[in-house]
């Protein structure tokens, strides 16, 4: 999977990519994280992304040139998604990480300051993605959360032959969320493993986990059923 991201602060996209995971993802090449700065594309003098917004207004808006010209420099592949981060976006969920685990490549289009200049919309017609009713402040944050969530559903992203089929939300799980999990020691604070996890009958813990998944779901989420 290729990602390719717009944005004006680069650093925060590298950054959090150079860890964990992410890090092994690349370092396999499973993933690809690029990012491109529309500041290196402005034709202004002075390299400026915004301008004050017509008919008044707080804050400055992002403007056309530098986004346009920054997304056409980008190689598309065949089967690509553009994508753009705004609390005005459909709401980001676990089906739709899963679905656009199967594009080639995803370009993110962070937005920083007041917002973006409509026709950038109207021009680039990006897929609108939120990734929950509240404001940021710049799209950043909106595009790990993508790329870490699209990721884990790619094969051998998490390790060989582990899946994220039993993450909360999946399919593995009908969309519930999680079964408990305990490790060593058997007993802290009083507090005791599950017997039914310590017996090696792998049918009773598929069983337990199950009724643990639907009992977890109905207290925390009852939406969810
Ligand atoms: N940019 C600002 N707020 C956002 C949100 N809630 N989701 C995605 N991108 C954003």
């Amino acid at each position: 999977m290729k990602y390719d991201v717009i944005t004006l602060f680069p650093e925060i996209i590298e950054g959090y990519c150079s860890h964990s995971i992410t890090k092994r993802g690349i370092e396999s090449e499973i993933i690809n994280v690029k990012t491109h700065n529309p500041r290196e594309y402005s034709l202004d003098k002075h390299k400026r992304v915004d301008d004050t917004p017509y008919g008044g207004g707080d804050g400055m808006v992002l403007a056309c040139q530098p986004i346009f010209d920054c997304y056409n420099s980008i190689e598309k592949k065949e089967n690509f998604e553009f994508i753009m981060l705004t609390p005005q976006g459909e709401r980001f969920n676990q089906n739709i990480a899963v679905e656009l685990s199967k594009k080639e490549q995803i370009i993110l289009l962070c937005g920083h300051y007041e917002g973006f200049d409509e026709r950038i919309r109207l021009g680039l017609k990006p897929r609108e993605i939120s990734i929950g009713d509240y404001v940021l402040t710049g799209g950043e944050l909106g595009a790990l959360v993508l790329i870490d969530s699209i990721s884990r559903n790619l094969e051998n992203y998490l390790g060989k032959d582990k899946c994220a089929c039993d993450d909360s939300f999946s399919e593995g799980l009908n969309g519930l969320l999680e079964y408990p999990h305990y490790t060593k020691p058997r007993e802290y604070l009083g507090m005791k493993v599950p017997d039914v996890l310590l017996n090696g009958n792998h049918k009773e813990i598929e069983e337990y986990r199950k009724n643990e998944s639907i009992k977890r779901t109905k207290q925390k989420r009852p939406d969810l059923l």
